[in-house]
C-alpha cells in the first residue's frame, strides 16, 4: 500500500496540535517536515524546536526534509529533536558521504532530496547507502505549486534500478500531489507521496477522506 506523508508546511500553525492530530488518526504514514533556510531556497519556515514539538504530539514516523545549506553541522539538532527520517539535497554540501552516515550514526533513516534540476546520474553513487528518495516534483521552496510531469521518469528510473540492484530504498514523490499526480506517481513506482496543500488547504473535516482518496 502507497505511504501518505502530509506535509505540515500547509498547515494552521495557529491550530498545529488539532493539525497533526487530524493527520495522525486519519492513517497518515509519515508527517513531513518541510526544513527551509533562506539560503538554500527562498523561503525559511522551522527548525529544531517545531521538530521536537512535532514529536510530542504524534508516535508518527518524522520525515524530515532539509532544504538547507550547508547541511552537516545541523543533522544532530534535528535527530535529537525527534526526526527518524532526514533527508538533504546532496548539491548542498560539500561532503554528501559524510551527511549520509552521520545520520546513519544517530540511528535515523538517510535520505536523498533530488531537485528537479538534479539528474539522477549525479545521485546515483548514494542509491546504495540510502534509505529513502525524495523526488522533487516541483523547484523546492513553497506548498501549492504544479506538479512538473517531466520528473515523473526519475521514479520509473529509481524503481527498475531499485529493483535491478536488488536495493531497499523507497522513493517518495513531493510536490504537487493530488489524486490524479499521485496516481501517475504510484504507478511508476512512487512508495510515499507527499501532500501538503492538497490535504491542508481544504476544510479539517475532510482531511481523512482526502487521505483515504489518495492511497
Ligand atoms: C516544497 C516542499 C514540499 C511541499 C509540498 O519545497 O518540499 O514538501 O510542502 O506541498 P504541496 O503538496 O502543496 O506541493
Ligand atoms: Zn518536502
Amino acid at each position: 500500500m502507497v505511504k501518505i506523508a502530509p506535509s505540515i508546511l500547509s498547515a494552521n500553525f495557529s491550530n498545529l496540535k488539532e493539525e497533526i492530530t487530524l493527520v495522525d488518526q486519519a492513517g497518515a504514514d509519515y508527517i513531513h517536515i518541510d526544513i527551509m533556510d533562506g539560503h538554500y531556497v527562498p523561503n525559511i519556515t522551522f527548525g529544531p524546536n517545531i521538530v521536537k514539538t512535532v514529536n510530542q504530539l504524534t508516535d508518527k514516523i518524522l520525515d524530515v526534509h532539509l532544504m538547507i545549506s550547508p547541511v552537516m553541522s545541523f543533522i544532530e539538532n534535528f535527530a535529537k529533536a525527534g526526526a527518524d527520517i532526514i533527508s538533504f539535497h546532496p548539491e548542498a554540501e560539500t561532503e554528501p558521504l559524510k551527511v549520509i552516515n552521520l545520520i546513519k550514526k544517530l540511528n535515523c533513516k538517510a535520505g536523498i532530496a533530488i531537485h528537479p534540476n538534479v539528474k539522477i546520474s549525479e545521485i546515483e553513487n548514494y542509491l546504495n547507502l540510502i534509505d529513502i528518495v525524495v523526488v522533487m516534483t516541483v523547484v523546492p521552496g513553497f506548498e501549492g505549486q504544479i506538479f512538473i510531469n517531466d520528473q515523473i521518469a526519475k521514479i520509473s528510473f529509481l524503481s527498475n534500478y531499485k529493483n535491478e540492484n536488488k536495493l531497499n530504498f523507497e522513493i517518495e514523490v513531493d510536490g504537487g500531489i493530488n489524486e490524479k499526480t499521485g496516481r501517475i506517481c504510484r504507478e511508476n513506482g512512487a512508495d510515499v507521496l507527499v501532500a501538503g496543500s492538497y490535504i491542508y488547504n481544504s476544510n479539517s473535516t475532510k482531511y481523512k477522506n482526502i487521505i483515504e482518496n489518495l492511497r
